[in-house]
């Protein structure tokens, strides 16, 4: 069956399985990509005593299936779409799992933006498609490249999946690139999905695709949630937008056979949380922990490090010969109880992904681990750390990362 093959294929070895696999996260966990969780309270308190009133009066029948008027007025002023062409969903994993679901037709080619998360290729296939990756970066690069996207005959493809800010490397697509990648998606009859889960976390400039005139051209489906940026996975709420009636007509009927409407408290404490969110915003510690980390990769030299521009995660290649991802996550877990995602779940083993979303504190605690880490692999191999050994540089960088 086709929906069987991509699970299959995983077999369990999945970034999401392996995270299921692990547990409860650790408290130095570096391995998640958004915001620190919050609790119903912390919303609560931004609200006045009415609003609360509110929320406890809210009725738990079934509400309007593309969402509340008032979530969806607060997403489109992150987006910058009107109200009227938002869809709430839950969570941007059931938002990609639509538009591919909407897009794949006669055509079943869906070209993924790679590396990518993986629910990029799990969506199309789920959905019947054919995910083709389409390599976008290369270690040591700094931009996402999309030509390589635009150049393929996109007549044969359904839909091209686009993930900006980009997990796991934190970097931006060219805006000019996206547009014209729409232009071409539109000139095909494609269509182009863009996950921008993250957009704002790391840069609070940071502005949506949704206010660029391609969407104009109704080939765009924007996609987003209120997971990362605000540490509210569990609330469930993402989006799908588009300026397409005929797409998200078909988004909606589609979403009455996945999961019929969003419950109404977690919709009312998402809109508290757009509605809040300069207050909300962890941008500021997101940087000093990059700046950290920066300091950090600078003592390992001959490492991979090219900085995220915006998003919550950073995407080191330590210069360790032999360097095995998963294995080296294992054991700092195991022995420093520090969790960071293996870059081998994005096909990059060198690599490794590190959340910044973590308070100041507690990141500087994980990172004097994770740092110390590395340096022991650098030096007597990766399969095995025990206490430091490190050179004056990392030992330095173990110490600045620490204050
Ligand atoms: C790029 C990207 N898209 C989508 C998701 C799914 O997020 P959610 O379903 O919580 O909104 C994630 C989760 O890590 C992600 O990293």
């Amino acid at each position: 069956m086709v929906v069987d093959a991509p699970i299959e294929r995983l077999n369990g070895r999945g970034l999401e399985r392996w995270f299921a696999a692990a547990g409860q996260p650790v408290r130095l966990d570096m391995a998640r990509s958004g915001a620190p969780a919050r609790s119903a309270r912390d919303l609560l308190d931004l609200a006045g005593p009415a609003q609360v009133q509110e929320y406890l009066d809210l009725s738990l029948d079934y509400g309007p299936g593309i969402g509340t008027e008032r979530l969806r007025a607060a997403i489109s002023t992150f987006t910058g779409s009107s109200a009227a062409e938002v869809i709430v969903t839950h969570g941007a994993v059931e938002a990609l799992l639509l538009a591919c679901g909407t897009a794949i037709g006669d055509r079943h080619l869906v070209a993924v933006a790679s590396p990518a998360y993986e629910a990029m290729y799990l969506g199309v296939e789920a959905m019947g498609g054919i995910a083709h990756p389409v390599p976008v970066w290369k270690p040591g690069s700094a931009r996402l490249d999309l030509a390589a996207i635009a150049d393929l005959d996109l007549r044969r493809y359904a839909a091209v999946v686009v993930n900006s800010p980009h997990n796991p490397t934190g970097l931006q697509a060219d805006v000019a690139e996206l547009e014209h990648l729409a232009d071409c998606c539109a000139c095909a009859g494609a269509a182009l999905i863009v996950d921008e889960v993250s957009m704002g976390t790391l840069d609070p400039g940071a502005v949506s695709f949704g206010t660029s005139r391609a969407v104009e051209s109704q080939a765009v489906v924007l996609i987003g949630d209120v997971s990362k940026a605000f540490g509210l996975g569990g609330l469930r709420v993402g989006w799908c937008a588009t300026t397409c009636p005929q797409r998200r007509r078909r988004l909606a009927t589609l979403r009455d056979v996945t999961s019929l409407a969003n419950s109404a408290p977690s919709q009312y404490l998402a809109a508290l949380a757009l509605e809040n969110r300069a207050q909300l915003s962890i941008s500021g510690t997101a940087r000093t922990n990059l700046d950290r980390l920066g300091v950090c990769m600078a003592s390992l030299p001959g490492s991979s490090w090219v900085p995220p521009t915006d998003g919550l995660v950073a995407f080191p290649g330590p210069a360790i010969p032999g360097f095995a991802s998963v294995a080296f996550a294992e054991l700092l877990l195991a022995k420093h109880r520090v969790s960071v995602a293996p870059g081998g779940f994005f096909g990059q083993d060198g690599h490794l992904r590190v959340g910044l979303g973590l308070s100041v504190g507690a990141f500087a605690e994980g990172l004097a681990q994770l740092c110390e880490a590395m340096s022991e692999a650098a030096t007597s191999g990766p399969a095995t750390f025990g206490p430091a050994t490190s050179g004056p540089a990392m030992a330095e960088a173990t110490r600045e990362a620490a204050r």
